[in-house]
């Protein structure tokens, strides 16, 4: 038996993994968000379509420079990800504050995060209106990993503490890997 819940409730769809979103205005300040609305929607190209609020200081950035880089943040960044995704770059300079170092990126003008457990350079070939949002789709013009973190499957979930995003303040990380049957 299911329980029929609020329509409008789409925490259906979490926990999903999040990401801090370094973006650059065309005066070239730069800013961070977190967002959990990131997905890979094309192999060949690699496509990633990322989903941004209107009125955030993200969305005017992107919309300005057409880049973007899509951050990978571990547990150990757990408040830094909260409070980047509850205080705007209107009102504080978030890279200071939050304590985020910068680190150039190879293709792109817009810088990725020292730290991390990786980040990827985006640049952006389309845009989706979706209702209060913009859905930015990107293609992927470089992929940077910490190395011994990485594995044929992609993170190893022993040195890659992955963050995802519950809802409000709570948060989970995955520890294990399951394979199927073949
Ligand atoms: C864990 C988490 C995930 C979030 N995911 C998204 C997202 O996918 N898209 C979005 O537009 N906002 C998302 N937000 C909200 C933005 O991060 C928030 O509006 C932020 O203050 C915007 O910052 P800015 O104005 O500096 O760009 C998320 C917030 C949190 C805490």
């Amino acid at each position: 038996m299911y329980k029929t819940i609020d329509s409008r409730d789409y925490h259906v769809l979490h926990p999903r993994p999040v990401y801090l979103i370094v973006s650059r205005s065309k005066n070239g300040s730069v800013n961070v968000m977190s967002a959990s609305w990131v997905s890979p929607v094309s192999d060949e190209p690699f496509l990633v379509a990322v989903s941004i609020w209107k009125g955030s200081l993200t969305h005017q950035n992107i919309r300005e420079t057409g880049e973007f880089t899509v951050n990978i943040p571990s547990d150990k960044h757990l408040n830094t990800v909260y409070k980047a995704g509850v205080v705007s770059g209107r009102e504080v300079d978030k890279i200071s504050s939050l304590g985020l170092r910068l680190l150039k990126s190879s293709v792109i003008e817009t810088p990725g995060l020292e730290d991390m457990l990786g980040f990827i350079e985006c640049k952006v070939v389309n845009e989706v209106e979706v209702g209060e949002s913009t859905l930015f789709i990107a293609e992927v013009k470089a992929v940077h990993v910490v190395e011994e973190a990485y594995t044929r499957y992609g993170w190893d979930l022993n040195k890659a503490k992955i963050l995802l995003h519950h809802g409000g303040r709570g948060f989970t990380t995955p520890s294990k890997l399951i394979l199927a049957h073949r």
